[in-house]
């Protein structure tokens, strides 16, 4: 095939060229090499001809990136330990933050540079020409490298479709040092996607026109063409993609059916991979952190009921870890099993290292087994139980070739171990031995015996394999065992359900069967992804400041549906459209742009029940970032916010509307009722709620005094009755939010927003509408002693 397709392409090549005179052109020393050969005589020899072309230029090829690839390498470390030195400049932004916005801004447009410095944002981006690829912070790129990738410049150009795509992922990325420059990777991906049709080319087109990615216009249409075309052609992220898509009316039509077939692709190949591991399965992928742990919640530590009370942090993680490395060291069998656990499954902080967890496992081993691999006497129940699990691991980490070699037959002896204590992992995999005859002569009845202990243990592994033993006998008490492991996040539980519901589905159980099966293999699809999630790399570059690569990679993700990406990808682009300065950054060309990209995905983000997604939503109708200000929509947002995750911003916020009456009819006792909540749901936010409280009373007083309505009832001095209408009144706008928000994608034409960038950059973006400097706040003090004395005598 491919022979005859190189002498039909060969001998068009040569007309071509002999057309032309045999003379050309730009390009191809291939043409003209072949040319040359043909006078001298027979076709043969012309196609071997071309192949060894073929051969110079893929060897260049493969040189030019080599280089690259070790140079990657070690930009990588390098940049790693520069983030370590990271914290540095996280104070120095604090700092920054307590100067005076006015101050800021002024500095900020003395030096756009000072953005940069603080890592905010992208600089203008490299233009594709070879003297500005370089990115700058990277530090000078050597001769070779440069080189390297004017070689791969000019493969590109002759259409060596390999080198069109390290150079588009290369501008995308800015990979190997260059600056992001993703027009040009839109053209080179677009170059690509017409020479051969690539499905990842494809696909990246198609990711482009979804977001409006640098100069790109948004289109919906363009966006499902390509996306499909890669899908079509097996492509997993344009799967995934896809099935989002359908699944939640995100740039198409909303389709049941459609985000049902896309998922099942998705979820079919996630299991072939998690079966094609060692025995028991695949691990499944690391935790997905988001970002904004890292500053303890959205807005920050203790902002609300779902923010942490501690940013998380490494250093938190290793003074745990050497806790209990000290109590493993004196010798607490317990210790040593949580650590073979942390090592075993890996951490955020700590990468899945067997041969640490093999060594703690050896320690307990050696303190609760004699050399013989009996049970010691006299052992305390604690003991036994952490003897039993010891076992098990060992077993299971012999059968699967973890941390020491594979061997069976050792498997064998621990995993009976194991399960002769009652261990349920144990008893699981001992099961699973006896039913394919490993080791032991094959017994369906002992391994079906097995699983049932096993999950009557609640060992979702166990419960699987009971359920599959007995489907034919006992179909509920299947389906039983298969539900009550996928409701503990089994993965191959939560395949089969969904084969369950998407059979049902067939058979007539229409939509509910359908949402059910999505909702499955959906699960399925984001959590077993180990082939097409871009979190991991994502994670890397945000790990060693590759801030523009780490936003991409979580802007995939949150295309691809993913709750973490979203969130991400909103924070991310929401840094860096106030860190701008305005100018813009890599990734778009104006801050407006990364706003409105932001408010995209908090909105997802916000509709996949994301804590103070919506509340930032409310946000941004508020400030009118990445949108026309709209407060009637802030306030909808926030009610909604206030009502569904108890935030004490949103609810503060809240108050504060109905104060003065922005967006809402002013009403002093709806507002007292927001700040009394928000003092009771956020603790940290006190200071805030008690001035707000205080300059409401004089307001009212005010209000009151100069013979306004204020409504009816005493405002401070009687709790109101509570009464539904209000919240019904307060809450209505919400389904009209929502709305609005799955609306957004679809209202991308619309002329762009005013923006506000300087504005927005001077503004914290830590605080919602912020009521009170310091200054602001003691003078309200002295006026709620105030009007404390005033109200005394009236009583
Ligand atoms: C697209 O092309 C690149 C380079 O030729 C290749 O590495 C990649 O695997 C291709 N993608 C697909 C899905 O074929």
């Amino acid at each position: 095939m491919r022979f005859t397709f190189k002498r039909w392409a060969l001998l068009v090549a040569i007309v071509a060229a002999r057309a032309t005179g045999g003379e050309t052109d730009r390009a191809s020393s291939t043409v003209s090499i072949v040319t040359a050969e043909v006078n001298e005589g027979g076709q043969h020899i012309e196609i071997s001809k071309v192949v060894e072309t073929d051969r110079v230029r893929r060897a260049e090829y493969d040189a030019a990136l080599s280089v690259l690839q070790k140079y990657e390498t070690r930009l990588h470390s390098r940049l790693m330990s520069q983030a370590e030195r990271r914290s540095i400049l996280k104070l120095r932004r604090n700092v920054w933050k307590l100067v005076p916005s006015a101050v800021r801004a002024h500095v900020r447009k003395v030096s756009g540079a000072v953005g940069g410095m603080l890592g905010l944002g992208g600089s203008g981006g490299g233009s594709g020409d070879k003297a500005a690829y370089q990115r700058p912070g990277v530090g000078q790129l050597s001769r070779e490298v440069r080189q390297s990738i004017d070689t791969l410049y000019e493969l590109a150009k002759a259409g060596i479709e390999d080198a069109v795509f390290v150079v588009a992922e290369m501008e995308m990325y800015g990979k190997y040092g260059t600056a992001v420059d993703v027009d040009s990777a839109f053209r080179h991906y677009l170059q690509l996607s017409e020479l051969s049709g690539n499905a990842t080319a494809q696909y990246m087109v198609g990711f482009f026109y979804a977001t409006g990615l640098g100069s790109v216009e948004q289109r919906n249409g363009h966006s499902l063409l390509y996306t499909a075309m890669a899908a079509l052609q097996g492509h997993v992220p344009a799967e995934a993609t896809l099935a989002f898509r359908y699944a939640s009316g995100v740039g198409a039509a909303m389709s049941c059916a459609e985000a049902l077939g896309h998922y099942q692709a998705v979820a079919r190949t996630a299991m072939r991979h998690y079966l094609s591991g060692p025995p028991l399965g695949r691990h499944m992928p690391g935790y997905r952190a988001r970002l904004s742990d890292d500053r303890g919640g959205v807005y920050g530590v203790r902002t609300g009921p779902y923010s942490l009370h501690k940013a998380v942090d490494r250093a938190s993680f290793d003074e745990l870890l050497e806790y209990h490395q000290y109590n493993a060291r004196a010798g607490n069998v317990k210790a040593c099993l949580t650590l073979v656990d942390l090592y075993y499954h890996g951490h955020r902080f700590a990468a899945q290292d067997f041969a640490m967890a093999r060594k703690y496992l050896a320690d307990i081993m050696g303190r609760l087994f004699t050399r013989q691999g009996e049970l010691r006497k006299g052992l305390a129940q604690a003991e036994a139980s952490t003897a039993a699990q010891a076992a098990g691991m060992l077993g299971i980490m012999s059968w699967r070739g973890e941390g020491l070699a594979a061997d069976t037959a050792a498997a064998f002896r621990w995993l009976s171990v194991g399960a002769s204590m009652g261990h349920a992992a144990s008893l699981n995999a001992l099961g699973m031995m006896y039913q394919s005859g490993v080791q032991a002569a094959q017994d369906a009845e002992r391994a079906t015996e097995l699983f049932k202990k096993a999950a009557e243990k609640q060992h979702q592994g166990g419960q699987v394999n009971y359920a599959l033993a007995v489907m034919d006998k006992m179909p509920d008490v299947a389906m039983a065992n298969f539900k009550a492991a996928a409701e503990n996040g089994h993965i191959l539980a939560h395949h089969y359900v969904a084969g369950f519901h998407a059979t049902a589905m067939a058979g007539g159980g229409g939509e509910a069967s359908c949402r059910m099966a999505v909702a499955s293999y959906r699960f399925v699809a984001e959590k077993a992804d180990w082939l097409h999630s871009p979190i991991p790399d994502a994670a890397a570059a945000a790990a060693r400041g590759d801030v523009e690569a780490a936003t991409l990679g979580y802007m995939r993700a949150a295309e691809m549906g993913y709750d973490v990406g979203q969130l991400n990808a909103a924070l991310l682009l929401e840094r860096a459209g106030a860190g701008g300065g305005g100018g813009g950054g890599a990734l778009f060309p104006s801050a407006g742009d990364y706003e409105k990209q932001a408010l995209v995905y908090w909105t997802r983000a916000a509709n996949q029940n994301v804590a103070d997604a919506r509340t930032k939503q409310g946000d941004a109708y508020y400030y009118g970032r990445g949108t026309p200000r709209s407060y009637e929509r802030a306030a909808a947002a926030y009610a909604l916010a206030a009502r569904t995750e108890a935030s004490g911003l949103a609810m503060w916020s809240l108050g504060w509307m109905f104060e003065h009456g922005i967006g809402v009819a002013q009403d002093f006792h709806l507002a007292k009722r927001y700040y009394d909540q928000s003092l009771e749901a956020n603790d940290a936010g006190r200071l805030a709620a008690h001035v707000s409280l205080a300059r409401l009373c004089l307001r009212y007083l005010w209000a009151w005094a100069s013979g306004r309505d204020v409504g009816e009832g005493p405002l401070f001095f009687a709790p109101r009755p509570v009464s539904h209408d209000e919240e019904e009144r307060a809450a209505k706008p919400a389904a009209a939010a929502a709305a609005a928000a799955n609306d957004l994608d679809h209202r991308w034409e619309q002329a762009a927003v005013e923006d506000n960038a300087d504005d927005d950059a001077n503004r914290d973006d830590d605080d919602v509408g912020d009521g009170g400097s310091l200054s602001e706040s003691v003078f309200f003090i002295a006026l709620l002693l105030g009007a404390a004395w005033m109200f005394l005598p009236l009583r």
